[in-house]
């Protein structure tokens, strides 16, 4: 596996693969890496003849007073897990190769980044979307590769890629979850045993949410109703977001109907965990 650090090295490395007619598959990260992480290369090792994945934490998706300086890293054991998932190129800029000292272009996608994570972190999605695409124009991938538990963040990206054009295949990997259910997520490394035990309250109020739809139930304030009870349970929470939404649009449903998602934000203390589940699968 190589390890390289700049665009033009990467470029390099990748050229003669694109001229062959390769198919090079990415896994978009920002380390301190986890199963989750590992099944998406995995899955890109398996579908692709080259696969890259980067590790960059990368400023513009954090907010003024968000963890960027606390984000975990262990970038030797990261690399370890790489070479050990089969990634040939392992990208890990630093910032200013990012971003350079005159940038100011972003991407902006509009409404689907509005609501629920877009709503309580002001200009995530911008920051997110404007280093995928980056990300995209270093690599040239065929196939890119997003985890499930961020599912707003794979709908930016899908509508970012539809809109303007991309050539890549935007592949949604399952959510990978510890045994009691919590998804698996590298701020669950910020959870002292304690938040870790009461971190499982995301995942049972989707179950939870589940069981309403199972059962037939169309009012979704009474799945809201539901899983806010759940959480409020465990001390020490503090819900951002509970929503029941349409999958596609991410707008908030009053009536349950065929196709429903399940979707919330939670603070365990003062880390702040994502999770959602789709109702009809
Ligand atoms: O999901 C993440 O880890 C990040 O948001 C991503 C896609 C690597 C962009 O920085």
């Amino acid at each position: 596996m190589d390890i390289l650090t700049t665009v033009h090295d990467l470029r390099d490395r990748l050229r003669p693969h694109r001229q062959e007619g390769r198919s090079i598959g990415l896994v978009p990260t920002m380390g301190y890496l986890h199963e989750g992480h590992l099944s998406l290369m995995r899955r890109g090792r398996s579908e692709n003849d080259v696969l890259v994945a980067t590790i960059f934490v990368n400023p513009t998706q954090f907010g003024p007073n968000e963890d960027l300086d606390k984000y975990p890293r262990d970038p030797e054991g990261d690399a370890e897990k790489c070479r050990s998932a089969g990634v040939d190129i392992l990208f890990v800029p630093e910032p200013g190769e990012v971003y350079g000292p005159q940038f100011q272009t972003y991407v902006t996608v509009e409404r689907v980044s509005a609501p629920l994570c877009g709503a309580s972190r002001p200009g995530h999605f911008r920051g997110v979307a404007t280093v995928v695409l980056k990300l995209f124009n270093m690599v040239q991938p065929t196939d890119a590769y997003f985890g499930g538990k961020d599912y707003q963040q794979v709908q930016v990206i899908k509508t970012m890629a539809r809109d303007l054009n991309l050539d890549v295949r935007i592949v949604e990997c399952d959510t990978i979850r510890e045994d009691d259910g919590l998804a698996m997520s590298s701020r669950n490394a910020y959870l002292s045993p304690d938040r870790r035990r009461q971190a499982v309250c995301l995942y049972e109020a989707l179950m939870e949410a589940k069981g309403f739809f199972k059962n037939g139930a169309n009012n979704a304030e009474h799945y809201l109703a539901a899983m806010r009870t759940r959480v409020n349970a465990e001390p020490d929470t503090e819900v951002d977001y509970i929503s029941i939404v349409h999958p596609d649009t991410l707008e908030d449903l009053a009536e349950v109907g065929d196709k429903a998602l399940a979707i919330l934000a939670v603070r365990i203390g003062s880390t702040r965990l994502i999770d959602n589940m789709l109702l009809h699968e």
